[in-house]
């Protein structure tokens, strides 16, 4: 079995859903506490084993491509004015030299064309793909529990999570099929099934492992729901030849594409932070008791 190396980061979407902060401003650079939503895909890729990013990235998102670069005038700084912590903070997150690449999607044509951009370097490997607005909180980071799995099955992984039942037509969902590890074989993939239709609630997360024939059915793959080549449709017509394993996500991921998930992102790291949690659960206990109080008074 092969291990898995590399990690694809899709970063050249629109963010639509976050406009108008998104004008100028890639969603992946909106800070959750004090650091960008792409910052915590990386660390989790690095942490799961990963050796080599490749960022798929578009217009106005070359910011992304400089925040992982070295700023020595900033390091400079730091050190004359004896911030040490600060220097360390910013030189462990730093990438090591070539481990990183940039692909250029010259048009957002959705997921899959992302993917797809991230062919030539990715080569004949399996690989990870980390959805970045979706950021994993709780437990030892979704990747590494679905390489667990990986380990165990080989094949095709992504990671799940369940949604209310009511809700299983704003998400992709799976089949749930005979347990294996800690999780299950995948028996059906739907994008966005009503809740009559909806063969389970496990819906996937933004964490996969995919392998590299993925690449060809993306590259003849019709245009999907958006007029966009959809991941989801090549994975079921992979699935045709190949199996998929599903592994439930024993954290949270917060969907920080939307408004509502990237508050209660930010909410819960830093109630996650020692030197923030006592200022931030006060602050939130005021707003609730205010609320309260505005809402008897109605
Ligand atoms: P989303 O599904 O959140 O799409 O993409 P989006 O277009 O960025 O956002 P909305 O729905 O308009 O608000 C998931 C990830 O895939 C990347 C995005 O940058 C995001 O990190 N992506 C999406 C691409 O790289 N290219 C695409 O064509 C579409």
């Amino acid at each position: 079995m092969k291990k898995i190396r590399k990690a694809v980061i899709p970063v050249a979407g629109l963010g639509t859903r976050f406009l108008p902060a998104t004008k100028s401003m890639p969603k992946e650079m909106l800070p959750v506490v004090d650091r960008p939503v792409v910052q915590y895909a990386v660390d989790e890729a690095f942490e799961a084993g990963i050796e080599h990013i490749v960022f798929v990235t578009g217009r106005n998102k070359a910011v992304i491509e400089d925040y992982f670069d070295l700023h020595p005038e900033l390091i400079g700084t730091l050190e004359q004015t004896g911030k040490k912590t600060q220097l360390e903070a910013l030189e462990s997150m730093l990438p090591v030299a070539g481990a990183t690449s940039f692909i250029r999607q010259q048009s957002p044509q959705g997921l899959g064309h992302a993917v797809w951009c991230a062919r030539e370097v990715i080569g004949n490997e399996p690989f990870a793909l980390l959805l970045p607005d979706m950021v994993s909180f709780g437990g030892r980071g979704c990747l590494a529990e679905i390489t667990d799995l990986y380990a165990q099955t080989g094949g095709n992984v992504i990671a799940v999570e369940r949604c209310e039942p009511s809700e299983t037509n704003k998400y992709g969902i799976v089949g749930r099929g005979a347990d294996i590890g800690g999780g299950f074989e995948v028996t059906a993939m739907v994008e966005k099934p009503a809740p009559a239709n909806a063969p389970s609630n496990f819906y996937i997360n933004g964490r996969y492992i995919l392998q590299p024939e993925i690449f060809q059915l993306l590259g003849n793959q019709q245009r999907g729901a958006g007029g966009e080549i959809q991941l989801t449709d090549a994975m079921v017509r992979l699935s045709k030849d190949q199996p998929f394993f599903a592994q439930p996500f024993k954290g949270r991921m917060f969907d920080c594409g939307s408004k509502e998930g990237f508050i209660q992102a930010n909410i819960a790291f830093a109630l996650a932070r020692d030197d923030m949690k006592g200022p931030v659960f006060e602050m939130l206990q005021e707003f609730v008791q205010s609320h309260e109080r505005q809402e008897e008074a109605a």
